[in-house]
C-alpha cells in the first residue's frame, strides 16, 4: 500500500488531492487529518482505505495526542510515504488580511503562526517514528507564494505572508535534517496556485484578473510536481506547474 497522511482533508485541495490519489492510484491507503471529520466529501469519507483522524492545527498539543490514534491505524514499522500538509487560513474569527501595519492584531498574527506554520513542524515532530522507513518519502507543504520574501512587491497580508514565510523556513530547515535521518527523501513546499476554495472566496472580486484554478485542477498540478519529485528536488520551493520559486 502506498500510505498518505493528507492534513487538511477537509478543505478544497487536500479534499481534492485525496479524491484524486483514491481513483488513480488502487494501493493509496489515506490518513485524513481535520478538525470535522462530517466536513469531509462523503465520497473520501466512506472510502474503506480512508481514515479520519481528529486534529486541531490551532492547539500546540494536538500533534502530540494524534500519535496513538495514528498508531492504531497505522503501526509506526510500516511507515508512511507521503505526507502533505494542506492546512491554512488566510481568514476567520478576528483574522483578515490586513491592508496596512495599522490592522496588526497580535492574536490574529499568533493564530496565523500557529495553524499556517507551527503546526506543521509539530505535526512533523510527531511523525518522526513514521518516517523512519527505507523507501523514497516526500513531505510536501502547500505554501503560498506570498510567502516568498524576495518575491514581497506589494506588502500588506502581513500575518498570512509571514506565516507562510516561516512555514516555508520550517520546511528548508526540514529538508537539512531529513536526509540524515531518514534518507530517501524531498521535503518542500508548494504554491498551489490561486484555487477556487473557502480560503480565497472572499477575494473573488480582485481574483477575476488572475488565473483561477478548481480544487480538482490544483491536486492534479499538485500530484503532477510530486510524481516528477526526487532526492535532488530535496528543499525547493515549487510553483504549481513545476517551475521553482524565489525563499
Ligand atoms: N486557495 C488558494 O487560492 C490558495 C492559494 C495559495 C495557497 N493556498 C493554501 O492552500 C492550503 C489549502 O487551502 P484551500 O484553498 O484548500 O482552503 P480551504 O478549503 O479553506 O481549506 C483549508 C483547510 O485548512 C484546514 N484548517 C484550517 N484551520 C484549521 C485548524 N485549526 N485545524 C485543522 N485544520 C484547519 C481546514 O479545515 P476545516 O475544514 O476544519 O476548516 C481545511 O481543511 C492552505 O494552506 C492555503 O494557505 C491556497
Amino acid at each position: 500500500m502506498h500510505k498518505v497522511l493528507v492534513a487538511g482533508i477537509s478543505g478544497a485541495i487536500g479534499s481534492g488531492i485525496a479524491g484524486e490519489l483514491l481513483e488513480r492510484d488502487p494501493s493509496a491507503q489515506i490518513i485524513g487529518l481535520c478538525r470535522r471529520p462530517e466536513k469531509v466529501p462523503e465520497a473520501i469519507a466512506r472510502s474503506p482505505r480512508v481514515s479520519l483522524l481528529a486534529w486541531d492545527a490551532a492547539d500546540p498539543g494536538a500533534a502530540g495526542a494524534l500519535v496513538d490514534d495514528l498508531a492504531g491505524v497505522l503501526p509506526a514499522a510500516e511507515g508512511v510515504d507521503d505526507v502533505i500538509f494542506a492546512a491554512g487560513i488566510l481568514h476567520g474569527a478576528g483574522l483578515y488580511p490586513e491592508k496596512r501595519v495599522e490592522d496588526l492584531e497580535a492574536g490574529a498574527l499568533a493564530q496565523a503562526f500557529q495553524v499556517n506554520a507551527a503546526s506543521f513542524s509539530l505535526l512533523m515532530r510527531a511523525l518522526m517514528p513514521w518516517l523512519r522507513h527505507r523507501r523514497f518519502k516526500r513531505v510536501v507543504a502547500i505554501s503560498a507564494k506570498v510567502g516568498s520574501i524576495s518575491d514581497n512587491r506589494f506588502g500588506g497580508w502581513y500575518a498570512y505572508r509571514s506565516s507562510k514565510a516561516a512555514l516555508n523556513m520550517l520546511v528548508k530547515t526540514l529538508s537539512v535534517e531529513l536526509p540524515r535521518r531518514c534518507k530517501p527523501v524531498a521535503c518542500v513546499a508548494v504554491h498551489p496556485g490561486t484555487t477556487r476554495s473557502a480560503l480565497s472566496e472572499p477575494f473573488a472580486a480582485s481574483l477575476a484578473q488572475l488565473e483561477v484554478h478548481s480544487a480538482g485542477q490544483t491536486a492534479t498540478n499538485i500530484l503532477a510536481v510530486m510524481d516528477k519529485l526526487n532526492e535532488s528536488g530535496n528543499g525547493r520551493f515549487y510553483n504549481w506547474d513545476g517551475t521553482e520559486l524565489p525563499w
